[in-house]
């Protein structure tokens, strides 16, 4: 073990540190892009409504640079909707006890489907979308012209509203899938996968299935693996655990630091017995005498213990 190798490993290990902790500070503010993209699909879906019935969900007309997103708009009275839920709104089943704050007479819910966008607009540092990102938002009805209308509150009371999902990718061997979900104030909740690909929830927002990037890369070599590790959590908002992180990395310094000191002390002891044996030796040598044999000089000693053999046992 080289010290400088050592030094080359903690150099790159503190600029990895202070790489982590830059990304976690840049870590971006996804309510703002994202809320103005809701306001831009409330303002899709409400233009979808013409004569509306209620109950019936319509599917909106988006412009090109939004090709792949899907919305559409269900329009409810708020009592159907407290007394009898929605059996299947697209992916979302809406059950009995879902009510809306403040009151309205008639709301809106504005379905989304985001597509390959989804990552876009909901991007998760080191996590993987299995499926794209839908939306519930809850909308007064009242003004259906109306744009830029502030998000009604909906809460489910004794069941959760559940998500279905269709078309999952398989998780990758040896991950585990999530559901992921994001509030309206840009924060973000993970919660166990139900079986059939779905996920619940009591509130409206956004929603998904994730698996953590990290499992998606064939076997990572054995050295950048603390690396995916510390950047995985990091990118997990789980702040608390960096410390952890950072006290062990550390720990790990001191203990090469220690582990190098140790080896260059071995190496000047054995150095300094090599020195002794060869010292030794040389005194035993004094005692030999030193002969010219054909053009070099060499030691010779008095007497050999090994007798010279006989010519017949000599076998070349
Ligand atoms: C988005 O960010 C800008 C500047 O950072 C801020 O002025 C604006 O209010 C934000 N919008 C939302 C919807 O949060
Ligand atoms: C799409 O284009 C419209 C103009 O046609 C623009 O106002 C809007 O900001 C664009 N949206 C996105 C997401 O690029
Ligand atoms: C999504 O796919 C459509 C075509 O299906 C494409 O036009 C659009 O640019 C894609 N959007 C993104 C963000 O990749
Ligand atoms: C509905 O909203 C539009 C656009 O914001 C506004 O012009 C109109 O007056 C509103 N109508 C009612 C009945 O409030």
């Amino acid at each position: 073990m080289k010290v400088r190798t050592i030094f080359q490993e903690l150099f790159s290990l503190s600029l990895l540190l202070s790489l982590t902790f830059s990304s976690s500070q840049l870590l971006p503010d996804s309510g703002n892009s994202s809320s103005a993209l809701d306001a831009t699909l409330q303002n899709y879906a409400f233009k979808a409504f013409y004569k509306p019935r209620t109950g019936v969900p319509y599917d909106a007309k988006l412009p090109k640079n939004l090709t792949g997103v899907k919305v559409s708009a269900l329009r409810l009275r708020s009592g159907s909707l407290r007394t009898r839920g929605v059996q299947s709104y697209k992916e979302f089943q809406i059950p009995t006890g879902v009510i809306e704050l403040p009151y309205v007479e008639r709301l809106v819910l504005v379905y989304q489907n985001l597509g390959n966008w989804s990552d876009i607009f909901y991007h998760l540092p080191s996590y993987t979308y299995l499926t794209p990102v839908l939306g519930l938002l809850a909308y007064s009805g009242a003004n259906l012209s109306g744009s830029d209308l502030p998000e009604l509150d909906i809460r489910a009371s004794d069941k959760p509203i559940l998500i279905k999902f269709s078309n999952v990718k398989s998780a990758p061997y040896g991950s585990v899938a999530k559901c992921v979900y994001f509030d309206l104030h840009g924060s973000v909740q993970f919660d166990y996968l139900l079986p059939g690909n779905v996920c619940s929830t009591f509130q409206q927002g956004h929603f998904s299935i994730v698996v953590e990037s990290i499992a998606l890369s064939p076997e990572p070599a054995p050295s950048p693996q603390p690396i995916a590790a510390l950047v995985k959590e990091v990118g997990g908002h789980k702040k608390s655990k960096v410390w952890k992180i950072v006290v062990s990395v550390i720990g790990v310094c001191i203990f090469l630091i220690i582990l190098s000191l140790l080896a260059a002390r071995v190496r000047r002891i054995n150095k300094s017995m090599r020195i002794q044996q060869l010292e030794w030796a040389a005194d035993s040598n004094e005692a030999l005498d030193m002969r010219s044999i054909g053009g070099t000089k060499a030691p010779l000693a008095m007497g050999t213990r090994t007798r010279p053999a006989l010519e017949n046992d000599y076998i070349p």
